[in-house]
This record gives C-alpha cells, structure tokens and sequence, in this order.
C-alpha cells in the first residue's frame, strides 16, 4: 500500500503534465504528445481520484466539466465595471481619437497605442486568486455579469491554474477576454444540427453567447468555445502598460491573440488598420474591427472613463463586407400587412459572423432596376449589424440558362388573388384572414418595440396560429384559459408556459403608445404612435377624431390620417380594440406624457457619449417634447447634440453650419 504523501505526490506530478500538455495543445495549438500517451495520462490521474476523492482540488484537469445542472446563474457585480466601446469607421475618426488624447493629456508627443483585433464573440471576466481560477462572469449590463464558472472552466484554452514557473503573479487578480468559436468549428456545429433537423445559430458570436448560458456544463464541453484574454487587472503597480500586460498574460499561461502591435503614432495605428481591413478574410475566427489603446496605464487612469467607455482606448470598425453567391430562387413572402415581397433564395454563403441564406428583394421595381434573375450570381453585401442586401449581378457570369421571375397572381399562402396598385410597385394579399398576414400581425404585436412581450417570438406564434390557438393578437390575452392545451405543445414545459402567461400579464401595463402602435395601423410606426397618443391622449377621442383633425396633428400626413380613419372603420378591429380593453390593456395616456412641445419641428443629431443620459434616453425626452431625432447629418439638421468622443459628425456638421450643443445645453433645452 502506497503511502498518503505518495499519491499526492504522483497526482501532482500528473496534473502538472497534463496542464503542460493542454497549454501546449490548446493555447500554442502545437502538440507533443500523441492522443494515446495524454489519455494514458489522464486516465492514470482520474483513477488516483476516483480512489482518494479527498484529493481532489477544483483546478484538477478532471474538473473542467463538472456534472452538476446549473439551476440558476447568480448575478455578479463587476468589482470594476465592464465598459464598452465608442466606435470610430474612418480614419478621420482616429486622427480625432489622437487629437483629443493629446489635448487632454496637454501632450507635445507622440502618444503610444498598442493595436489589436477586436474579436467577435462574447467578453467574459475572469477571476484568479493564488493562481486558481476563482470564478467567471459575462459581461451583463456591465455593472452587473451572470456567473458562468462552470461553463468556462470547460474551455480548455482557459488555465484552471496558472504556470507553476509563471512570475510576479499577484495574489488575486482578474482577466478579460472574448470567448469565441472558429468559423469552420462554427459551421461543423451547425451542419450538425441541421442534419439532426434543430435550429440553426445565426453566427459564431450567437453560438459562443448561447452555450455559455447553457445550464449544463457537459453540453458546453462538447462545443468547441475558445477564447483570448486581453485585459489584466490588477493593483500591481508593475504592470505598467497594455503592452507588457499582454505579454505577462502570455508568459502566464493565458491564450492571447498573437496580432498585436505597439504603435509609436497615430500613423502606425492606420497602417495596422489598412492592413486588417484587407486580409481580416485570412483569419479563421471572426473580427469586427480593431481596437486601439492608449498604451500607458498611467495615461489611461489620466484619460479615465466617459459614461460607459475609455477615454484612452477606441474601436475601429470595419467597413461593409462584401461576397458573391448564387440566386437559386425567387420567392414571394406575405408580411403582416398583406404586402407581398420578394425575397432572393441564396446559395448559403458566410458573411461578416453569419450565414446567410435569404436576402429580401423589396418589391419588383428593384427586381427590374437590378435586373435580377433566377441563376444569377450576385454580389451581396452587409455592414456591421444590417441586414445582408444585393447589390447588383454580375453580369459577366450570367449564364444562358439565367431566367426573368414571374409576378405571382395569387397569394402563396393562401391562394387568394392578389391585388396589384397602380401608384405603389407593393401587391398586396387581400384576404384579412390570410394565415401569413395573421402570424405577422400576432409577431408585431408581441414585439420588443410593440407590447414586449418576451417568449412569444415567431416560432411559438406560428406553432400558435397552426393549433388555431390563436386567431388575432387579442387572444394573446386569452391564452390563460388554455394552459392545459399550451403544456401539451410539444418543447413547452410548464414552466415556460408560466413564464410566457406572466410576460403576457406584465405586458398590459404597457403606455397607450406602444399599444397604438402594436395594432398594426398601415404607416403608424413607433413615431407616429407616439405622436398621436400624446395628441388625443386616450383611443376613444382618435376613434371619433375626423381625418382632418387626425392630420392637424404637427407631423400627420394625409396617408396616416386616412389609414387611421379606415382601421377604425372596420368593425372586426373595433371588437378587437373592445376585447382588449375588458383584457385590461391600458388605452390612454397616463402621468407624466405631459410635457410641452417646445422642440416641435426640430431635427436633432445626437454624436459622441452623453455623461446624463444613455442615446435611446436622449432621444426619447427630446422626442417627447415633439422633436424628431435622426442619425446622419443633413442640411435639415437643426442642432448636434455633441458628446465627448464625438467624431466625424461634429465635423460635418461644422462644414454645414449646423448649430452644435453640448449636454448641459440640451438639458436646458429639455426644461430640466
Ligand atoms: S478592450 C475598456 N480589447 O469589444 C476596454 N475589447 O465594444 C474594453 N472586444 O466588450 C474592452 N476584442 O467584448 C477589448 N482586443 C479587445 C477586444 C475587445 C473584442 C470586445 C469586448 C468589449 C467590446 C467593446
């Protein structure tokens, strides 16, 4: 029989090797062990547990996925807060980035900045004391993260404990990086689940984000999740600059991404930009720009913080990314106001962080413009978040075989014929009962900008309207009476159907505005909703309102006053307006919507950070005072609201003459 001090010594012995082995595989990617010697390895140190259980520590490489379901993740509060961002496109917006760094540091000289990828995926914060992983946290609303240790113990690129040879390791610290999936890992994992026949993730950052909240830690360690660590903090005056941070990260044992570059000037910055922009094709994980830092952390607690980003450091985006593929086919889609849209059926190709398969062609004038056909190799194009679009065909590939799309005469969905308006290129389908138009209603109504109504997204609401469950969004509203027949829906538990009743009863709180415009009057949108609730202030006085009353209202045009003149004239929507009254949802303006219209008629532009206010929060107070805000800077621009950070808009908006404002004005413009 061993002794005690044996084993221990043995165990020790194999996770220090099995540790080196996983460095060597997993974070330097090269290997020097065949695949039969490390299981030797493991499965030696996996018995010597199984045996002396008492032995087992947290950091063990047999722990890395635990078996124990995560009921719940716990909030976290960030000891520093995670901050974001400001984004800069242009080099105009750097050169300004490095004009106000200097100005602020009052500096002569060149200032450093060290340059590295912004990878695409999900930022995570790490937490070491004694060289053990403590614990793990996302990002959250930055102040506050959901623990997620379990999961991200699972990464194998992630030290559980950090290089016994490693130096000047503070006693506790914590490390910040991008938890991400390789594009071809991503692709395999989706192949997968198509063949299984689940649902498709969108793009590696969707997948890397989702299997981190995945409440089993087994599930996890089969997704490939990886990640790169760019951020230490820690109280350690030593660490002096980002650039040696990286490097003692490295030199610790933490995966960092080998792509960085210490600049001595804003000139060396661009270049690394250029270049990115170029060959970020080469790369086989996802990047959505670069990010720049001051490199100095004395120079960084100078620069200090601005709402919730650095002063000191700024990201780079990349501009619109482009790819060919092929049109297979035209389809038509019928959206929830009847129209009757096509929509180009694609050769899946990957695209700027997802696959895209369907692109929408907006009506057949664009068709003709573009001169579209079924065969067509075409050139599609998306930029940061937008929607993939086509932007032309190239032509010198059109085959012979390449053939014009008919216009279809009869709804695709329910047969009914279509009516064709001579003023608008639109078609529409007719039939108020049409099942598309139905489920799109019911999806609108229930949507972020509309009643908010979380879990009843577009899969739940077609299943819904399919089991006849639901015939008009008022409904909704009824579905408590139904909880028997909604469990027994196939992947709805009781559970999710409890919370999905309760978002429901939550959702009749909300203001008269977002019920106006969850009903779906043709050309009222969230704007427009706004605008009229505040005017008439409850549903009856717009009810009895005359058209010409409707368009009195500053901003109605003749199109939504007649619009909203017909929904009320149909007798079905009344029954429904009536129905969700006695559902008790809210129809008239409550509290405090009364503020005055002094900014009626004033085009705003909000640039730059706002220390009072978040942009959404700026953009409501000045809308509610009737003035409209924008994103681009026109001649129509009556004021630039201009925060810290702000770039190219402030000089566009110098070059035209627009009156530019700070924050303190804007309050003072608000009435505050
Ligand atoms: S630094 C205060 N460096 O980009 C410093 N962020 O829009 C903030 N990101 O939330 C982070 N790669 O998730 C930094 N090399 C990198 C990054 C990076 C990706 C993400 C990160 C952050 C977001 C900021």
């Amino acid at each position: 029989m061993q002794n005690k001090d044996n084993i221990k010594s043995q165990i020790s012995e194999l996770r220090k090797e099995i540790r080196f082995y996983d460095y060597q595989y997993y974070v330097l990617a090269e290997s020097k062990i065949s695949d039969y010697e490390y299981d030797n390895l493991y499965k030696q140190l996996l018995s010597l547990e199984e045996k002396h259980p008492e032995l087992i520590t947290p950091d063990s490489p047999t722990q890395r996925v635990g078996s124990d379901l995560t009921k719940e993740f716990l909030q976290i509060q960030h000891n520093t807060p995670m901050l974001s961002l400001a984004n800069s496109y242009d080099e105009q917006d750097l050169l300004d980035f490095d004009k106000r760094v200097r100005n602020i540091l009052k500096s002569e000289k060149e200032i450093e900045y060290v340059t590295e990828l912004k990878i695409d995926g999900v930022s995570i914060s790490i937490r070491y004391e004694n060289g053990v992983l403590i614990k793990a946290a996302t990002r959250g609303d930055g102040f506050i993260g959901e623990e997620v240790t379990n999961n991200v113990k699972t990464i194998k690129s992630v030290p559980l404990a950090l290089h016994e040879t490693a130096e000047n390791i503070p006693p506790a610290f914590e490390v910040r990086g991008e938890v991400f999936m390789k594009i071809d890992e991503f692709k395999k994992y989706n192949e997968e689940r198509a063949e299984k026949g689940l649902k498709l993730f969108a793009n590696p950052r969707n997948l890397s984000a989702g299997t981190l909240k995945l409440q089993d830690p087994k599930e996890v360690a089969l997704r490939p999740l990886d990640i790169f660590v760019y951020y230490l903090l820690s109280d350690q005056n030593e660490f002096s600059s980002q650039y040696s941070n990286l490097q003692f990260l490295k030199k610790t044992g933490f995966k960092t991404n080998p792509h960085y570059k210490l600049c001595k000037n804003i000139e060396e910055v661009l270049e690394f930009c250029r270049y990115w922009d170029l060959n970020r094709s080469k790369l086989t994980y996802e990047i959505d720009g670069i990010v720049i830092k001051v490199n100095d952390i004395e120079l960084q607690k100078k620069l200090g913080n601005i709402a919730k980003s650095p002063r000191w450091a700024i990201a780079y985006k990349f501009a619109a990314q482009k790819t060919i593929t092929k049109l297979k086919e035209i389809s038509w889609q019928v959206g929830r106001t009847g129209a009757v849209t096509p929509v180009a059926e694609l050769d899946p190709v990957f695209l700027a962080g997802s696959t895209i398969s369907r692109a929408t062609l907006h009506n057949r004038d664009e068709i003709e413009r573009k001169d579209i056909r079924i065969g067509d190799t075409v050139i599609l194009e998306k930029g940061g978040d937008v929607i993939p679009k086509i932007v032309s065909v190239d032509l010198t590939k059109r085959n012979l075989k390449s053939k014009k799309t008919g216009v279809p005469k009869r709804c695709p969905i329910c047969n009914e014929k279509l009516l064709f308006s001579e003023d608008e290129v639109a078609i529409y389908c007719i039939n108020t009962q049409c099942p598309a138009q139905l489920k799109g209603q019911i999806e609108h109504f229930a949507s972020r900008g509309a009643m908010d109504i979380e879990g009843l997204g577009k899969s739940l609401v077609d299943q819904f309207v399919d089991f006849k469950l639901l015939n008009s969004y008022v409904d909704i509203y009824y579905l408590k009476d139904k909880r028997e027949e909604l469990i027994s829906i196939e992947r709805l538990g009781e559970k999710s159907v409890d919370n999905l009743l309760e978002a429901i009863e939550e959702s009749k709180k909300q203001p008269f505005e977002r019920v106006l415009f969850a009903l779906g009057i043709r050309y009222v949108g969230t704007g427009a909703a706004k605008i009229l609730a505040a005017a008439f202030k409850n549903i009856d006085n717009l009810i009895i309102a005359s058209e010409e009353k409707i368009q009195d209202v500053k901003e109605i045009g003749p199109s939504i006053a007649k619009s909203v003149k017909l929904f009320f004239e149909n007798p079905k929507n009344m029954d429904n307006i009536n129905r969700l009254k006695s559902a008790g949802v809210i129809f008239e303006v409550k509290g405090d919507a009364e503020v005055s219209d002094n900014l009626a008629n004033l085009n705003f532009v909000i640039t730059g950070t706002l220390k009072d206010f978040t942009r959404d929060s700026a953009k409501s107070e000045i809308e509610k005072r009737g003035g409209k805000v924008t994103s681009a800077i026109s001649a129509k621009t009556d004021f630039l609201v201009a925060g810290e950070n702000a770039g190219s808009k402030l000089e566009k908006a110098k070059k035209l003459n627009t009156e530019i404002i700070n924050e303190e004005k804007l309050i003072e413009l608000l009435g505050k």
